[in-house]
């Protein structure tokens, strides 16, 4: 036996992306209307900070915002036209020596309302090509079925995954692509980020916070059935084929103590320990003690039916996916958040540097969560998402010099290097919108992630030209060389 020198030959290096954040389209092919096609643009700035992780969308915005669509903006809803421009972009991807590339398929796009017994045929043609197109180069998808969107309709009728109802609907739509995509995609994420429902109930789960007693008891009830929702598309994918990898996914922001006071010690450690829950229970496929003991604390009753232990025991995931952009600081007071991964922590870390939106920059950050994952769980770990946003400027002879990017980037991806040398079985890293997209939080072009710059606006002017920045040229020469040039 000897140890790792570094990443296996069969590494996948790709880039990640979202239905919702690129396709545009969105009453296109028959597609239904999404959650994500209510994500209106709100000024970011008006708040007076940048760093607003979301808006969420409560039950009166919905109402205004169906009746009188024309006096808002909905990036989400125009994308950068992958839909009809995704054989320039996938051609782009393999030009950079792409192995490997994540997308989500948008449920709305399958089943329009999710009512639906029979599928759209256009839906699902649409993905095909996209597939096709991948196999033309050799690329893998990787594909996330839920990717923060699903129906509008599930949430106008049952306020989305706060009910059950979810469960068999989302399992009806997970075996439909995965029985249509078997011979064409072999690497699938359930959920996007479930951890993400005690931040943000509307993005993570189609729950409307305001029609809900008691949000945190929400989240976790929408977690339970997405929980379930989960287990049974894994159960599927093995029934269809076996040789599937079928992984989950959190959004791991490493909870650093604020110090080496142990009651600080023990705050981060419980703070991580909420951010564990998710894997711990996809992973293993049981509740861990340690949760009941927190809902006991806060008063958190959830439905949990007997046939659920047997669902969550038959329903393991093969592999833990995570994205990775921050860690935060956890302290013992009286008003420590109740959340994991919290995005409003009070404290600042003082040896970070912050990005443009605030996020604090950790690439070691990156290599304790590799390395406390894989102890934890000893499954592959795949970082499906890790990046910076970042204002671009276009210079006159169409050139983006994004210096600071491939100087986070390569940090991060020299910190899991070492993490693999340590240990960690890693099976691939897809930075987050390889190609410019639509941020997420706040519905921004602006806040911009890719080797490829998009001539957007966030009002949604410009060309479209897709055009490579110089982080383009870099990460080609990182693939190729399998993260040695860095
Ligand atoms: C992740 C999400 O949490 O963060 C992505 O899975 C999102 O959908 C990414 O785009 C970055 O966040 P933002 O708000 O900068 O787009």
């Amino acid at each position: 036996m000897k140890a790792n020198q570094g990443f296996k030959p069969e590494f996948l290096w790709g880039g990640a992306t979202a239905a919702n954040q690129i396709e545009g389209a969105y009453l296109d092919g028959g597609k239904g209307l999404s959650t994500s096609d209510f994500a209106a643009y709100k000024d970011p700035y008006a708040k007076g900070k940048v760093n607003n992780f979301t808006f969420d969308v409560t039950s009166h915005e919905l109402q205004e915002y169906t009746n009188n669509s024309e006096k808002y903006l909905f990036p989400k809803r125009w994308g950068i036209d992958f839909y009809n421009r995704y054989k320039e972009d996938i051609a782009l991807f393999a030009e950079m020596g792409f192995k490997c590339f994540r997308l989500s398929i948008s449920w709305a796009r399958i089943f329009p309302t999710g009512l639906e017994q029979e599928p759209n045929e256009e839906g699902l043609s649409f993905y095909d090509a996209v597939f096709d197109e991948c196999a033309k180069y050799g690329i893998e998808p990787l594909v996330t079925m839920s990717h923060y969107e699903m129906p509008i309709e599930l949430t106008k009728k049952y306020n989305g995954w706060v009910s059950r109802k979810l469960i068999h609907l989302f399992e009806k739509y997970a075996r439909c692509i995965l029985e249509r995509y078997k011979n064409k995609v072999n690497y699938w994420i359930t959920f996007n980020e479930m951890n993400m429902n005690l931040n943000s109930l509307y993005t993570g789960a189609g729950v409307l916070e305001d029609l809900v007693d008691d949000s945190l008891q929400a989240a976790y009830q929408a977690s339970h059935n997405q929980f379930l929702a989960s287990a049974l598309a894994v159960k599927a994918a093995k029934e269809i084929n076996p040789q599937i990898q079928i992984g989950c996914m959190i959004n791991q922001i490493e909870a650093y103590a604020h110090t080496c006071k142990p009651e600080d010690q023990l705050q981060a450690v419980k703070s991580n320990q909420l951010n564990m829950f998710y894997p711990d229970v996809q992973a293993r496929g049981y509740y861990p003690t340690y949760i009941f003991n927190y809902f006991e604390e806060n008063n958190i009753q959830i439905e949990f039916k007997p046939e659920d232990e047997l669902i969550l025991k038959e329903g393991i995931v093969d592999f833990v996916a995570i994205s990775y952009y921050m860690s935060h600081v956890a302290e013992a007071r009286e008003d420590a958040s109740k959340l994991a991964g919290t995005f409003d922590s009070p404290i600042k870390n003082e040896f970070l540097e912050l990005s443009q939106w605030d996020w604090p920059i950790d690439p070691i950050g990156l290599r304790i969560s590799l390395i406390k994952l894989y102890d934890r769980f000893q499954k592959p770990l795949f970082v499906c998402e890790n990046g910076l946003g970042a204002k671009d400027v276009l210079t006159k002879e169409k050139k983006v010099h994004d210096d600071y990017r491939i100087d986070y980037l390569s940090k991060h991806i020299q910190q899991m290097k070492e993490a693999v040398k340590e240990g960690v079985d890693l099976m691939g890293y897809t930075p987050w919108g390889c190609i410019d997209l639509i941020s997420c939080g706040t519905s921004q072009m602006s806040k911009r992630y890719g080797f490829i710059y998009i001539d957007q606006n966030d009002e949604g002017n410009g060309s479209l030209e897709r055009i490579r920045k110089d982080s383009f040229y870099w990460y080609k020469d990182v693939i190729a060389s399998n993260g040695n040039t860095l």
